[in-house]
């Protein structure tokens, strides 16, 4: 591929776009992000990274289609419902509109993020069953496309209230149930490898983990990474009972949907290492893990 190809990121202030952009430039490669605010301080650090911005909104098509101008690849990822901005319907509408954009706007490969739990048939939930229904109109359409399928962020765990100023770690799964996940900087670095060779990747469905982690894993990890004991339990049972939306996703791991479908070993093989847990805590968490041990009812900086 010349190396005056560009690509082009959405989501770039966030996570997933945030690594892809940066695992791309890391590979000298052009990218452009697709940002809704140019003086935000996330835009301005992707742009003194060598970053292009191209000013835009998903709920804007019009710039969704001037974005695409001269681009080849394209990295796909909405935010979805349970981060409160959009509705399920929206998140779908947003993710056929990049897709359409792009063949529209003659890009020649759309990479779509989705996730571990779409495409298996309907879950009930709704930021799911989006990714699904996004997937089919993807594949749909005469455009080379391939979709990556993330487990469960690392960095999710460090999200607000799971109890480690306490020394106890709340989570999703039982102590002896495993759950794959990944780290973000892991999501990037594929995606962006994908990103680059169109013609290998192309109409392949690829689910992403960097690691499959138990109850007990969580438990022997933290406690190492704190330095004093971090007792794992999953969720209550009451707190289940009050909160249908992590019941629900409890369940999913029970059956099995959410526990990840990755081949770990063959991603490792082909993309090179990838993060164990206990090398993303000593790496690109510990800051996050740190602080959270500290004060886990403040939002945390996810980059
Ligand atoms: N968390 C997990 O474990 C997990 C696992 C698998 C899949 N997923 C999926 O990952 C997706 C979220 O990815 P993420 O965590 O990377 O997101 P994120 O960190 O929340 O970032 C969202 C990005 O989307 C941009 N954005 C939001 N609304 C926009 C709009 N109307 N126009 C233009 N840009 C807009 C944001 O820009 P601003 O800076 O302007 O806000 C930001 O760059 C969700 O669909 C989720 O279901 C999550």
């Amino acid at each position: 591929m010349a190396q005056s190809a560009e690509f082009l990121v959405f989501g770039a202030t966030g996570q997933q776009g945030g690594a892809v952009a940066r695992a791309l430039k890391a590979k000298r490669k052009k990218v452009r992000a697709f940002v809704r605010d140019p003086e935000s301080v996330k835009s301005k650090a992707l742009a003194a990274e060598g970053i292009s911005l191209a000013i835009g909104d998903l709920f804007d098509h019009a710039s969704i289609n001037q974005a695409m101008a001269g681009i080849v690849g394209v990295f796909s990822v909405q935010t979805s419902s349970p981060a409160g901005e959009v509705t399920d319907a929206q998140e779908v509408w947003q993710g056929k509109a990049i897709a359409e954009s792009a063949l529209r706007q003659g890009v020649r490969h759309l990479v779509y993020s989705s996730g571990g739990a779409a495409g298996k048939g309907t879950t009930g939930m709704g930021h799911f069953d989006s990714k699904s229904e996004i997937e089919a109109y993807v594949r749909g359409l005469p455009i080379m496309s391939t979709i990556t399928r993330p487990a469960s962020f690392m960095e999710m765990m460090l999200l607000p209230g799971m109890g480690l100023p306490q020394g106890e770690f709340t989570f999703f799964m039982r102590p002896e149930q495993s759950m794959q996940m990944i780290a973000v900087n892991d999501l990037g670095r594929i995606n962006a490898e994908i990103l680059v060779a169109p013609d290998h990747y192309a109409g392949k469905t690829i689910e992403l983990a960097s690691a499959s982690v138990t109850g007990k894993d969580l438990e022997r990890a933290f406690t190492a990474a704190a330095g004093r004991m971090i007792t794992y339990r999953r969720f209550s049972d009451d707190l289940l009972a009050q909160n249908s939306f992590l019941n629900h996703l409890c369940e999913l791991l029970d059956t099995g949907l959410l526990a990840g479908a990755a081949d770990i070993p063959a991603l490792d093989r082909e993309f090179g290492h990838l993060t164990s847990l206990e090398e993303w805590l000593g790496g690109p968490g510990k800051s996050l893990f740190e602080a959270a041990l500290v004060d886990d009812t403040a939002e945390v900086a996810l980059r």
